[in-house]
């Protein structure tokens, strides 16, 4: 019932689409809402803005589009697009920023606050920093070299977090190929979203403290992972000792770290996945394995798909309507 109520809605507003609230009582069906010109009268420059901000953080440091991208994953696995991800603690509020995988790891939240900045000054309370996260994820992938797409817009802000959302619901570098898909099915997205997202990782460093297991003690046994090649294996072991040096810096694409493309995924084919999570995208066989061969075979079909995906994890529980606030600033709620 509730479902054929929220499949009427998507249809309804598949074809006129402007925002409508339903006073909380109708759980979202989160595509429906969402459209790429939702601030085209409120805030037309917004996404010019967006654009111009990111741009320059990714010429001063070309690591930031990476930063950038990984803040909009961060945030849509924790209860939905909704940028709980960016609050500090403050009253009532333990910042996701405390969680395991964000900890010494998620970066870039000054670029959110510098380009939510120029929007206040634009148009006061009115883009919100879901929609910012979204926005930026985008053009940071197109200025790395990857493929671009419209991004349906529309969110609101949380006016909460959930630590314990983003250390249970973020797949972990360790995490079983079982697990990671269970953590995208969960959120609605399958091994397609998967493996397409992934590729991420053809951008942007990895600590030390996430591969040390797999460089020494992958079984448990103190034998390091088989499904890594070697001489790579060493080379990591150089610059990532036993003990000691957790946030030493390793780059996630060695064969072209700041450039978008489908290198990683011929990485994945010569075993020189740098986390355990990306290369049992390949070891695991079956879709999966098929799914890593033709990206490495082809970077239009990897764009083509990494676009979709990318769509189809922004659509993750938005906020929308009346729920949720537009924050004034994206550190904290505007009730503080
Ligand atoms: C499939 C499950 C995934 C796992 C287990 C995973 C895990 C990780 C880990 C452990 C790191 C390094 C963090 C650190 O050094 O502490 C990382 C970095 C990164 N991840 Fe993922 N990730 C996954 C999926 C994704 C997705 C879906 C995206 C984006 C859509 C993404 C984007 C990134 C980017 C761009 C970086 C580099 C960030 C930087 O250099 O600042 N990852 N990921
Ligand atoms: C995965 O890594 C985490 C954090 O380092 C650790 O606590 C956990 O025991 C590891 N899990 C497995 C299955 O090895
Ligand atoms: C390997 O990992 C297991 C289980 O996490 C742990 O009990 C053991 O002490 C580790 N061994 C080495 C050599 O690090």
């Amino acid at each position: 019932m509730a479902n054929s109520v929220a499949f009427l809605v998507a249809l309804v507003c598949a074809l006129s689409c402007a925002p409508v609230s339903f006073g909380g009582r109708v759980p979202a069906p989160p595509v429906a809402y969402l459209y790429p010109q939702f601030y085209e009268q409120s805030c037309p420059k917004a996404l010019d803005i967006v654009k111009s901000v990111v741009a320059e953080a990714v010429a001063r440091e070309p690591r930031m589009a990476a930063s950038l991208l990984r803040l909009h994953f961060h945030d849509c696995f924790v209860k939905g697009c909704d940028a709980s991800l960016l609050l500090d603690s403050s009253g009532t509020i333990t910042s996701e920023k405390r969680a395991v995988p964000n900890r010494d790891s998620a970066r870039g939240f000054e670029v959110i606050d510098e380009i939510k900045y120029a929007l206040e000054k634009e148009c006061p309370s009115t883009v919100s920093c879901a929609d910012i996260l979204a926005l930026a994820a985008r053009d940071s992938t197109a200025l790395a070299g990857g493929p671009s797409w419209e991004v349906p817009l529309g969110r609101r802000d949380s006016t909460g977090a959930s630590l314990s959302g983003a250390n249970n619901n973020i797949p972990a570098p360790n995490n079983t190929f079982q697990t990671i898909l269970t953590k995208f099915k969960l959120k609605g997205l399958d091994v397609v979203d998967m493996v397409a997202l992934s590729g991420s990782h053809t951008i942007g460093n990895a600590r030390c403290a996430v591969i040390r297991q797999r460089l020494y003690n992958q079984t448990g046994n103190g034998l390091p992972d088989v499904t890594l090649d070697p001489h790579y294996a060493n080379q990591l072991r150089a610059g990532c000792p036993r003990s000691g040096g957790d946030q030493n810096l390793f780059v996630l694409d060695p064969v072209s770290q700041f450039t978008f493309d489908n290198s990683y995924f011929k990485n994945l084919l010569a075993y020189k996945g740098l986390l355990s999570s990306d290369e049992i995208l390949f070891t695991n066989g079956g879709e999966s394995a098929g799914l890593v061969k033709k990206f490495a075979a082809s970077n239009e079909a990897f764009f083509e798909q990494f676009a979709k995906s990318m769509v189809n994890m922004g659509n993750i529980l938005p906020l929308t309507g009346s729920q949720g606030e537009i924050r004034k600033r994206c550190r904290k709620i505007n009730s503080y």
